[in-house]
């Protein structure tokens, strides 16, 4: 099986990247970050302070997450109901942030990360995939753009959506998540030190994605 692990900090077109490149190899694109949302979803439901980690650890048992794939889409269920679309919400994005800072959360998705990349070709994106996940993943990117270009895209994406944000704001969010990312104890965000460094800061989206495709088709290539 090819492991494409495609780690970087928040903005960066992770998962829009990846997902056009798993559709163009025929791989399955898995985005670890909906696995972490899944579990704060399930957090928020129950009532658990997310604040409280042995609390957070205590409840895991309830959690049934599994990732089914319909048309090549990933869609995340918990305990059997369809959470794709909840697991979205800005809400859920810092409950998720938080628990993904607890050691049982990551051992507890750890195993279902590496049992899909066993079995599968897959695109996985993350944090922590080259360096923990998949740490002999054939492929390795450290994707990311500089945090101003970050919050840049960031303003526009939230703007067509209707929602009014300053730019400002935005810049001080990407900040301070890159610094708690980078910081905490278990599993930061880092760049493995055999991971290609692609820096997508003056690439727009197509042309993201064609120099990832001509990185990745050379090392299968070698890899074959
Ligand atoms: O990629 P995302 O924004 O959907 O991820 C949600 C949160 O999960 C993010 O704050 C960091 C965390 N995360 C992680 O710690 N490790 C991963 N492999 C993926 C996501």
């Amino acid at each position: 099986m090819i492991n494409i692990a495609i780690d970087g900090p928040a903005g960066a077109g992770k998962s829009t990247i990846s997902k056009r490149l798993a559709a163009q190899l025929g791989y399955i694109y898995v985005d670890t970050g909906a696995l972490y949302r899944a579990v704060g979803l399930y957090m928020l439901r129950v009532g658990v302070d997310i604040d409280r980690a042995d609390d957070v650890s205590a409840r895991l048992d309830g959690v049934d997450v599994k990732l089914q794939y319909i048309d090549g889409t990933q869609h995340v269920l918990l305990c059997g109901e369809d959470v794709s679309d909840d697991i979205r919400l800005p809400e859920v994005s810092m409950t998720a942030s938080k628990v993904s800072a607890i050691p049982a959360v990551r051992a507890f998705l750890f195993d279902l990360q590496r049992s899909i990349a066993k079995d599968n070709n897959v695109v996985m994106d993350g944090r922590d995939i080259g360096t923990v996940v998949l740490p002999d993943a054939q492929i390795k990117i450290f994707l990311t753009a500089s945090a101003e270009e970050r919050a840049r895209r960031r303003c526009k994406e939230l703007t067509e959506k209707g929602q009014n944000v300053s730019y400002d704001d935005v810049l001080r969010d990407i900040i301070d998540r890159d610094y708690a990312d980078s910081h905490r104890e278990i599993a930061p965000l880092k760049q493995a030190a055999d991971a290609e460094l692609i820096d997508t800061s003056n690439l727009d989206l197509e042309q993201s994605v064609e120099c990832l495709l001509n990185f990745v088709s050379k090392r299968i290539g070698e890899n074959e």
